[in-house]
């Protein structure tokens, strides 16, 4: 799209001749850019994210919430998500937001990275083909999207100060690969840069102004013409960052370009051609979002209620069931639609699934599908009984918010804001206790003063426990319960306990009429452009059976039934954006209420309602293994779709499951001495897993579908430049089915060390039972080349190159070899 240039900032009417121009590159709120009036630019919107696009400010409308992104993954399908992509389009018109920040296209270097759920995949080809379609499909419709986090974000331990210590390769091959499919092929039109800084072996410097990758690689090389965004707080420079290649400071107001930007360029610190150019690109964004007069954009009409409208929900309901992996069957799944008698369904995912990922990437669905109601509603004549089993959960869960009130006996609890005297600033106000977010303290309040009386309304052994976020004194009926004088700033935002604040608990026992009065005296957070908050979150769980009871009762019900299904997995309590996981087993006893409930009835189906891998000791003990992943809004409608076959679950494993943690080959998330060695180099996740020689519970790649396949043929035709593999398959199986193709490079006798095995490519065919089909799969340049180091740039080492095709990255079942030569 051209965009005039010959409208350069003249001078603003405050301020000197940059004033405006500097202005419009930090972030007017959290949320909103400014306005540029000479260049006729509106303010541009932005909003997360991942999983659905929330909106700004006080939107409180729910949003569709789609599965989190490893299970779009799953799919290996683009054209699922182009559909996907044009859901998310939707929405963003709908709240009127012109920037979505998503896809997250950082790469699952390790099963303990805390946002792993958020990203694709550990493998580049797939995480770059699945970006590229879903910001293909959301820009075609006038939204832009904001491909993140430019580079080396693949952790969240001190993640907003670690060096990423990556070589030349690695990140040319694996880290920077799915970025330049976003930008070279779908030409995304804006990029964020990353809270932690990158090593490259040339420049260490923070990725707000990393140069080297900003503007040579990014701008330069590959003519990358959008917006580089910062992360929420993550300049901490200012002519470095502007000169280093960012062009735009969220959020705002404030920060460091507000403050030192102008002086810098009247300076001549930063030239005012540079602040030109970021001017220009702002304005380019706006032109492509229709932020700019007279720059029509592709836009459906807005569908208010998009989010619960028919197509959305079965669209939702079939990517759930679609994106769902089969690790185990004998032959128990599916289940047939006659089944009658009792199913049991238990497990504390069952009744509480988590269906999407802590962190910014939260939305608020407008329902969700329960897994119960559900499966009553696909079995009309079997009777569906829930039982939770055991809990997953160390902390309690938010409290009922019925229970609480004022000391006055009003509904909600009393927050009186005071200042450094102790003297009340703010109007005592009543506020609902399922509101644990407090924003606006008013100018002065340095502290507040909260007040909560709960009902223990049943007899009985009560947990309560109250999360704040920095100093504070917290009584329960007047005795201190916790204190600390920890002043928290801004830093919590960015850290897990502003996601989930924990504080002290206690179990305190009840005849039925007990009333606990909590008093907190806290500190106000004032997180700049975040705003000036206290959290304040109220936790309660009920009196209950004792644990081993709880198991017994499950079990018993697991038994007396004719199918059960265990529902098991991790929490928000485990997976999230702020921290990184500590290990990879199940959360609390559902290990224990697996085995005992497989013990306990034969058909038994394990489903697994987690984002990234966790260890499964019983796998290969159960008759039928599911794995389910953060699912969202149709969550319970998907499952039972893909239980009884309705719709094959067809996923297949984006990363790699182990057997064991031991196994794992990158285990680190903490930096030493502040740096994050990328020591594995290419062999990034199951290519790690082959230079070991180490076998996993589930390869990458591995998904049994409800299909049986014989694989008949493999064709090799045309060069480098052109290369298609051409596989024959059979759908052998007595039911219609899908398949993914997927063809994986080796190069045994390569000059330059190459993985073991990669993935170059793959196509998928949904045949019908007997069906032949012969499949094309390219394979990209990209995907035969290798970064030559001394020469910085690409090359295809001749020789002999083994073309594998399977089901798998180890169920490899044909293969064809070529003599390749690098024309170029
Ligand atoms: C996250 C980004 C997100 C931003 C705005 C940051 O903390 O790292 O992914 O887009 O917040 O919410």
């Amino acid at each position: 799209m051209t965009v005039q240039t010959d409208l350069h900032g003249t001078a603003g009417s405050h301020g000197g001749p940059y004033r405006s121009r500097v202005t419009l590159l930090t972030g007017a709120t959290s949320w909103t850019l400014h306005a540029l009036p000479e260049r006729m630019l509106r303010p541009i919107v932005v909003s997360d994210g991942p999983i659905g696009v929330r909106g700004v400010d006080e939107d409180t409308r729910p949003s569709a919430q789609l599965p989190s992104p490893t299970a779009l993954a799953a799919t290996w399908d683009p054209a699922l998500i182009a559909r996907l992509g044009t859901l998310i389009a939707g929405e963003a018109r709908r709240k009127r937001v012109d920037v979505v920040l998503s896809p997250v296209v950082n790469l699952q270097r390790t099963p303990y990275g805390g946002r792993h759920f958020e990203a694709f995949s550990e493998d580049p080809l797939l995480t770059g083909t699945i970006a590229a379609e879903f910001i293909r499909a959301v820009q075609e419709r006038g939204v832009a999207v904001c491909v993140k986090h430019f580079l080396g974000n693949e952790s969240e331990t001190e993640r907003t100060s670690y060096l990423a210590k990556i070589g030349e390769r690695a990140l040319r091959e694996v880290y920077l690969a799915p970025f330049e499919k976003a930008v070279r092929e779908a030409g995304v039109w804006s990029v964020m840069a990353a809270y932690n800084g990158i090593d490259d072996g040339y420049e260490a410097s923070p990725a707000t102004e990393h140069s080297r990758l900003l503007n040579d690689v990014l701008k330069g090389e590959w003519g990358f013409d959008g917006v580089v965004i910062s992360d929420w707080l993550a300049t901490s420079s200012t002519v470095e960052s502007a000169l280093g290649g960012l062009d735009l400071v969220m959020p705002g107001p404030g920060g460091p370009w507000a403050e030192g930007l102008e002086k810098a360029v009247e300076e001549g610190l930063v030239p005012e051609s540079l602040l030109d150019d970021k001017v220009d690109r702002i304005v380019r964004l706006g032109a492509r979002v229709g932020a700019v007069p007279g720059t029509p954009v592709t836009v459906d009409a807005v569908q208010r209620n998009l989010p619960v409208m028919q197509s959305t929900r079965e669209l939702l309901r079939e990517t759930v069931a679609r994106s769902m992996v089969v690790l185990g069957n004998n032959g128990l799944l599916p289940l047939p639609v006659s089944t009658v008698g009792t199913v049991a369904l238990i497990g504390p995912n069952a009744l509480d699934p988590f269906v999407q990922g802590g962190g910014s990437a939260f939305v608020t669905a407008p329902y969700l599908a329960s897994a119960q109601q559900a499966l009553q509603d696909v079995l009309p004549y079997a009777v569906v009984k829930a039982d939770r089993g055991t809990s997953a959960y160390a902390h309690a869960r938010p409290i009922d918010p019925s229970l609480v009130t004022t000391p006055d006996g009003e509904p909600g609890y009393s927050l009186t804001f005071v200042d450094e005297h102790d003297v009340p600033v703010g109007e005592e106000r009543i506020v609902p206790a399922s509101e644990s977010w407090n924003r606006e303290a008013p100018l002065g309040a340095i502290r507040a003063r909260i007040r909560a009386v709960v009902t223990l309304d049943q007899p009985g052994d009560h947990r309560i426990g109250v999360g704040v976020s920095g100093a504070h004194t917290i009584r329960f009926d007047g005795e201190v319960a916790s204190t600390s004088t920890t002043w928290a700033d801004h830093d919590v935002i960015l850290d897990s306990s502003a996601n989930h604040p924990n504080g002290p608990a206690a179990v305190l026992s009840s005849d039925g009429g007990r009333r606990v009065t909590i008093e907190s005296n806290q500190q106000v957070v004032d997180a700049g452009a975040y705003g000036r908050f206290v959290r304040f979150l109220l936790r309660h769980d009920l009196p209950g059976l004792p644990p081993d009871e709880e198991i017994e009762r499950a079990v018993a019900v697991a038994a007396a039934a004719d199918t059960a299904i265990v529902v098991v997995g991790t929490n928000e309590e485990t997976e999230s954006e702020g921290w990184d996981r500590r290990d990879l087993q199940l959360p609390g006893r559902q290990n224990e209420l697996v085995e005992r409930v497989i013990a306990a009835n034969p058909r038994t189906v394990v489903v697994v309602n987690a984002g990234a891998p966790v260890i499964l000791p019983w796998l290969e003990s159960a008759a039928a293994v599911l794995w389910w992943w953060l699912p969202g809004q149709e969550a319970g409608n998907g499952l039972a779709d893909a239980l009884l076959g309705v719709t094959e679950p067809s996923g297949r494993l984006p990363w790699t499951l182990p057997a064991a943690e031991a196994d794992v080959p990158v285990k680190e998330t903490t930096p030493v001495d502040g740096v994050l060695d990328y020591t594995e180099g290419i062999d990034i996740g199951y290519r790690g897993w082959e230079r070991l020689d180490r076998t996993p519970a589930r390869e990458f790649g591995f998904g049994l579908g409800y299909g049986t396949w014989q694989y008949d043929g493999i064709e090799l035709h045309g060069g480098p430049d052109d290369l298609v593999v051409q596989v024959a398959l059979t759908n052998t199986g007595s039911r219609q089915a899908r398949e993914v193709v997927q063809v994986y490079l080796e190069a045994p006798d390569s000059p330059v060390e190459r993985p073991v095995r990669w993935l170059a490519g793959f196509a998928a065919a949904e045949l019908a039972a007997g069906e032949s089909a012969t499949l094309r799969v390219p394979v990209g340049r990209r995907a035969l080349e290798t970064w030559n180091v001394a020469q910085h740039r690409w090359e295809i080492p001749e020789g002999r190159y083994v073309f594998r095709a399977g089901r798998s990255s180890r169920d490899l079942r044909l293969s064809a070899t070529a003599s390749l030569k690098d024309a170029g």
